[in-house]
């Protein structure tokens, strides 16, 4: 972080009295002690940090907030504790990047008041100055989490440099005081029914909302009844993509508990939104995830991006409240997933899909692919030192299956199955390397295919603590964390299917 940053981090934090009494009290509970300002750590160089995900130089990270993009920029705010490396305090972090790869991380832009920490939710450019802040205001919608949880805004009129939070907040109180879970607002414009749509984690319910001016906020309908409902629904995110020709809602529900291989999980719901309700298509075998592996979390998709582009944009927590606390990174812990591209595919079974794909920016920081050879089922990778891609193509029977094991000389080693007999895909990381510091860590997760095909392709981003594995245009997926004391750096094959793989590689060059 560059000396101008650490100032205002400084003045940010000293001045308030909020600073002085979090110094005081809660930051000396935390592992971080108060080294803040006379630190000279070298950050970035710890064993464990990402090479091409980002991260913040230090300290705690949870859900990504505020997606948008604005003037050549793309916004990546998220849940932030400024002082220190464990969940508390909670405040907007902030980081731009022209490419959704190269991070600059800037000032925190929001800080806890009167009305409580500053919790999950989102950001719209108010281009018609619906609010009266001034044309193009970048407005954020959060929770404010204090005695209850309700709904404020603040505005930027300095692409989010600044933020000024809106003197007559909250703008939205639960009509139910026993409702203890309401937050995570998600705003968009809708085009058809001209007015902004919120939408809102009520407990086990998704509540939709709608307003002319972002400050008055009326009750259209509740999502409920339907998924995984076994505990409490958080940061929804609902939006159109194409499908065949039309347009279909897609509804992202995040859930913790409750996900399909333990913890923290995002399910989704496929239908139509008439401006009012949304109705969930019952084609689609719900519960469905986003992801199956252990760390893609609260994950929402960025508002504002040119129709021009037209991409539906999407980026993760990458970690689960399961172990979050515990990952062995000390002077900053959580970070986000690759930014992936979201599309609705169609599934054997004849019903859409959510597919992710990394984005086509990741091809910037991208050497040359070359092929590898195989050598008595092992293909070695070479020098790679911060992070690759490999693009796997195999023929596998149906009945049949492949085992991919990515290796370090450490022996340590993340494994990958593909099982035609049942058309799973399974991942195994007990012996990924560091485990210990939980015993819900050392999992093995599985996935449904999706495919019903002989020919599946794997689409793998390795960093140094996390695999992320998509496969076939990304129509399953899992991402998780891994700590190896080392890149893994060979491709081990074994299983029922003979046939050899085609496996290109290319290295990744760090963003840091
Ligand atoms: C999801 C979540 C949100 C909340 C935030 C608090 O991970 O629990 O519901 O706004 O984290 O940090």
């Amino acid at each position: 972080m560059n000396t101008i940053l650490k100032n205002k981090f400084f003045n940010k934090l000293l001045v308030p009295a909020f600073g002085l009494f979090c110094m005081l009290t809660s930051c000396s509970d935390n592992d971080f002690s108060n080294e803040y300002y006379e630190d000279n750590n070298t950050y970035y160089d710890e064993t464990y940090r990402p090479s091409i995900h980002f991260t913040p130089e230090k300290f705690w990270v949870n859900d990504p907030n505020g997606m948008v993009y604005y003037d050549g920029e793309y916004h990546l705010f998220y849940q932030f504790n400024p002082y220190g490396p464990k969940w508390g305090h909670m405040s907007w972090g902030h980081a731009v990047s022209t490419d959704m790869i190269h991070w600059e991380e800037l000032s925190p832009a929001l800080y806890p008041d009167e009305l409580g920490d500053i919790f999950s939710g989102s950001i719209v450019i108010d281009k018609n100055n619906s609010a009266g802040f001034g044309k193009d205001a970048m407005v954020a919608i959060y929770t404010s989490n204090g005695a209850k949880q309700t709904q404020c805004i603040a505005y930027s009129l300095d692409k989010g440099r600044t933020f000024t939070k809106y003197e007559y907040n909250p703008v939205l109180v639960s009509d139910n005081p026993d409702l203890k879970d309401f937050r995570d607002p998600k705003v968009f414009w809708h085009e058809a029914s001209g007015k902004w749509v919120m939408s809102l984690a009520t407990h086990k319910s998704i509540t939709f909302y709608s307003s002319s001016d972002l400050l008055k906020w009326n009750k259209l309908s509740e999502f409920k009844d339907l998924g995984m409902r076994d505990h409490v629904w958080e940061c929804p995110d609902l939006f159109p993509l194409q499908y065949n020709g039309q347009t279909k809602w897609v509804l992202l529900v995040s859930i913790n508990p409750g996900a399909p291989n333990g913890g923290s999980g995002t399910q989704y719901f496929i239908g139509d939104f008439n401006g009012t309700t949304f109705t969930a298509d019952l084609s689609v075998p719900y519960p469905i995830w986003i992801d199956y592996g252990k760390d893609n979390y609260a994950g929402v998709t960025w508002d504002n991006v040119p129709q021009t582009d037209g991409r539906r944009l999407q980026i993760g927590w990458m970690s689960n409240w399961q172990y979050a606390g515990d990952v062995p990174t000390n002077t900053w812990r959580g970070g986000m997933t690759m930014p992936k591209e979201l599309t609705l595919k169609t599934h054997p079974n004849g019903y859409p899909v959510l597919a992710s794909g990394f984005v086509t920016e990741i091809s910037k920081i991208g050497a040359n692919w070359s092929t590898l050879t195989a050598s008595n089922n092992e293909f070695k990778l070479g020098d790679v030192n911060d992070s690759y891609q490999l693009n796997i193509d195999m023929n596998i029977g149906a009945g049949s299956n492949k085992t991919l094991k990515l290796e370090n000389e450490m022996g340590e080693n993340f494994v990958i199955t593909i099982d035609r007999s049942n058309n799973t895909f399974v991942t195994n990381r007990k012996q990924s390397g560091d485990v210990g510091f939980s015993s819900s860590f050392a999992a093995v997760s599985t996935a449904p295919l999706n495919v019903n095909s002989n020919n599946i392709s794997l689409s793998i981003v390795v960093d140094k603590g996390s695999v992320e594995v998509l496969v076939n245009d990304g129509v399953s997926q899992q991402t998780n964390l891994v700590f190896p004391k080392k890149l893994y750096n060979k491709v081990i094959l074994s299983g029922s299917e003979s046939s050899v793989p085609t496996i290109k590689c290319r290295k990744l060059n760090s963003t840091r």
